[in-house]
């Protein structure tokens, strides 16, 4: 058994005596403080299970003591005692956190009680605590949440490759975790010290890849008015992340692939190599092997990049994750608004796992964000969640016979379908996306309108956040 440690605050010194006769007992050790000040000096030196304190002290007031210690030790519950019960000082003590509010006159086992109380909800609380900690650190992998087979295959393969130099690919599509897998295995290596430098290849155009990769000289091309270092150099040492690399330009890739071939490279607008050690981790959510076959991605710099591929699987392949997922960012949405929002239901869980969740794990994050956001109970439900889009398995072509439907209709929900997983899968890129459905741009521009599909739900947004 642990002993509690109780604090009694109260300027007077009968009352004090009288309240330190009635809690004391095998299991508590009781100190007396006969001030707020006094208080204080106290909790400096020693932690406190619970502080009772008076309201009305004089210096400082026991409702300014126990905001101070709520902020300062939070893990200390409260209870105020006070004279001057008024609706007013029960709401502020109750909007402060403090456990409860005894009003005097009460009796010592009204008091006991109340006491009693607390020590079992802290109890409750401690075991949860524990069991949610322990739970989470059996699926998570530092901040990364999964019970995936697949996904801790992957974790195992970063602890392995960490230490090593070798270059990686990561597979995903959008909002899968590629960023976040990069991190960790950048902080998992020994370059871990130095920079971690994303840089998203898809986001630029060609010219100013180039200057934010390779740097240039002052006066290398108008607008050049200072030296500027590249992001190569700017991770000597670290790791480059260079992210979206399937939206690379056949130029670009030609440039990457010689400084990578090399650890050599030259500023824009000088002749003299710059060497540099970095380790490579290059993500992308198209399939580059596609590309590769249709000549839309250098082959030798595919097997470059792949020395160590890392596939990471869709959220709708891996439903045992939702709920441990949603529950993740619960809490954290929660802590970080200050909100009481402690559950989610089964029927919520359920509606979750039946949506095929197209943006993925970042998709399933801002859903339980703005859910938070918008929350006034302290458990979501079902009806708590917002509208979510089509659900995983409905598909409308596999249920009735093909001429069930008039052809369309048929040819309009295949075309839905179609484009829907094609932007999905190339991050809402629309030139790109005509280009691999072999339709004009105007022509794709056209239906995307007509079927009610906005690509910009479709574009990456880690570029915008995490820089
Ligand atoms: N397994 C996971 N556990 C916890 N958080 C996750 C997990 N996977 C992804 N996230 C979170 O989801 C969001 C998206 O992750 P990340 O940016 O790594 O995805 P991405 O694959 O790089 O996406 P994109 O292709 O759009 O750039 C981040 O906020 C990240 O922290
Ligand atoms: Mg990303």
């Amino acid at each position: 058994m642990t002993t509690h440690q109780i604090m009694i605050v109260e300027d007077e010194d009968i009352q004090r005596r009288q309240l330190v006769r009635v809690l004391s007992g095998d299991e508590r050790a009781i100190f007396e403080a006969r001030s707020g000040e006094e208080a204080l000096t106290l909790l400096a030196t020693q932690r406190f299970d619970l502080v009772i304190s008076d309201l009305k002290m004089p210096g400082i007031s026991g409702l300014d003591l126990v905001k101070k210690i709520k902020v300062a030790f939070p893990h200390t519950s409260l209870l105020l005692i006070t004279a001057h019960a008024t609706v007013d000082s029960a709401i502020q003590a109750m909007k402060i956190g403090v456990e409860d509010y005894l009003a005097k006159p009460f009796g010592s086992e009204e008091l006991k009680l109340v006491v009693e109380r607390i020590f079992e909800k802290r109890n409750l609380l401690a075991q949860n605590v524990l069991l949610r900690e322990q739970l989470e650190s059996q699926f998570s992998f530092g901040n990364i949440i999964s019970k995936n087979h697949r996904m801790r295959k992957i974790f195992s393969t970063v602890v392995s490759i960490a230490p090593t130099d070798s270059t990686v690919l990561i597979q995903g599509e959008t909002g899968t975790g590629k960023e976040l897998i990069a991190k960790a295995i950048h902080f998992n290596s020994p370059r871990k010290e130095k920079r971690f430098v994303p840089v998203d290849c898809g986001a630029l155009p060609d010219t100013l890849l180039e200057a934010e990769l390779f740097g240039h000289e002052k006066g290398a091309f108008t607008g050049a008015v200072s030296r500027r270092v590249g992001k190569l150099e700017y991770a000597n040492g670290g790791t480059l992340f260079l992210d979206e690399v399937g939206n690379m330009s056949s130029a670009m890739q030609v440039k990457i692939l010689r400084a990578l071939e090399e650890r050599l490279f030259q500023r824009i607008g000088s002749n003299d190599p710059v060497a540099v050690d970095i380790r490579l981790i290059a993500a992308t959510n198209i399939d580059l092997l596609t590309l590769v076959r249709q000549g839309r991605f250098r082959e030798d710099l595919y097997y470059r990049l792949k020395v160590i591929p890392l596939e990471i699987p869709p959220l709708r392949e891996r439903l045992e994750d939702i709920p441990l997922l949603a529950r993740h960012f619960l809490k954290i949405y929660r802590d970080r608004m200050g909100k009481n929002v402690n559950e989610i239901t089964h029927a919520a869980v359920k509606k979750l796992m039946t949506y095929a969740w197209p943006g993925n794990v970042r998709e399933l994050e801002n859903i339980i964000e703005r859910t938070v956001a918008t929350i006034t109970g302290n458990c979501i439900d079902e009806i708590d969640l917002p509208e979510l889009g089509e659900a995983r398995n409905q598909d409308p072509l596999a249920n009735q016979s093909l001429i069930d439907i008039p052809l369309s209709q048929r040819t309009a929900e295949l075309e839905r379908k179609y484009l829907f997983e094609l932007l999905n899968r190339i991050g809402g890129n629309t030139p790109l996306a005509a280009e691999m459905a072999g339709l004009g741009l105007r022509t794709l521009q056209r239906k995307l309108k007509e079927l009610g599909i906005k690509p910009e739900d479709f574009k990456s947004q880690s570029s915008q956040f995490d820089k």
